[in-house]
């Protein structure tokens, strides 16, 4: 599905890219990556791309919350 019709890109190139993306994103940089450098020209396709971003971002909090409660862990047991 296209998200932006401005600067055609669809959801999957968004995907790829914040799959590549191993820390929290920008909207303007996803999409700069994902336009081929343009920049948002109408903004309808913002709200769109801000939830998928958020959804990474918020993806790769929770990753690194259970990392370090994982480190945490695995200290305790040493200390035991
Ligand atoms: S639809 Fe993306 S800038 Fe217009």
């Amino acid at each position: 599905m296209y998200i932006c019709i401005c600067n055609p890109f669809t959801d999957t190139d968004v995907r790829n890219h914040l799959d590549t993306t191993k820390k929290s994103a920008r909207v303007k940089d996803v999409y700069a990556a994902c336009s081929g450098g343009s920049e948002i020209n109408c903004g309808t396709c913002v709200n769109e791309l801000k939830t998928m971003v958020d959804t990474h971002n918020n993806a790769r909090t929770i990753e690194g919350i259970s990392q370090k409660m994982n480190d945490v862990t695995e200290k305790n047991k040493e200390t035991v």
